[in-house]
């Protein structure tokens, strides 16, 4: 099912600004995230993992910093890190429901890709730019699973805002979740959600 992708070019190749290609339009005009309920086996090993994330990584980032970096959960280590989510609940009264379903979070898909916002203070790069930059990197790995015949969905939930479960991902100072990008296969197709109207969302400058 998955398909390679090319190797990285080498610094300094010349490449082409435009790349016209009828399965990319495709790809970007149907693409839907699934619902993260659908999602399970197969998923992609931990080679083709590591060539998503190389991919998912080409994206635009002011001044080259490469402000993000990636925790991956696979197999068992879902299970415990939704098991220590779970303790953290517990530790503050939360309910049964809650505890059960911070257990089973990182249990949904079978990849989930922790996609961490890690600002570089170099005094002049704006941190909003460099989140900006991790969010499109959540993105682009979802294109990239997508493109490679695997179905994802990129969630947040309470885990990416609480500073214990940060704590527990290794978050340093000034990192933040940016995104828990699910991956596996979609068991059931997701239907097509209603879109923000875009027309509405355009002016042209300046004002009639
Ligand atoms: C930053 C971010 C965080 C999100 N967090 C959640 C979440 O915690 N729970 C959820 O159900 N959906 C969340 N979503 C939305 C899912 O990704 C949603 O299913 C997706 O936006 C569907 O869009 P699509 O139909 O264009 O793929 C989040 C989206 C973004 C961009």
């Amino acid at each position: 099912m998955t398909k390679r992708f090319p190797p990285p070019p080498l610094r300094d190749a010349p490449l082409a600004g435009a790349r016209p290609s009828s399965d990319a339009r495709t790809l970007l005009a149907l693409r839907k995230s699934a619902n993260k309920l659908v999602l399970g086996d197969p998923a992609p090993t931990e080679c083709e993992i590591d060539e998503l994330l190389t991919v998912a990584a080409r994206v635009p980032d002011h001044r080259k910093l490469g402000p993000w970096r990636f925790v991956v959960l696979e197999g068992g280590a879902r299970e415990a890190f939704g098991a220590a989510l779970g303790q953290i609940l517990r530790g503050r009264g939360g309910s049964g429901v809650q505890i059960e379903e911070a257990e089973k979070s990182m249990t949904r898909a079978p990849v989930v890709v922790s996609v961490i916002s890690s600002p570089v203070d170099d005094g002049r790069t704006p941190v909003w730019e460099q989140e900006l930059s991790a969010g499109a990197v959540c993105y682009n790995l979802l294109l990239a699973a997508n493109a490679s015949g695997w179905a994802g969905v990129w969630l947040t939930e309470w885990m990416a805002y609480d500073a214990e479960a940060g704590a527990l991902l290794g978050l340093r100072s000034g990192e933040r979740v940016a995104g828990f990008v699910h991956i596996g296969t979609a068991r059931t197709p997701t239907p097509e959600r209603v879109r923000a109207a875009v027309p509405e969302r355009v002016t042209r400058w300046p004002a009639p």
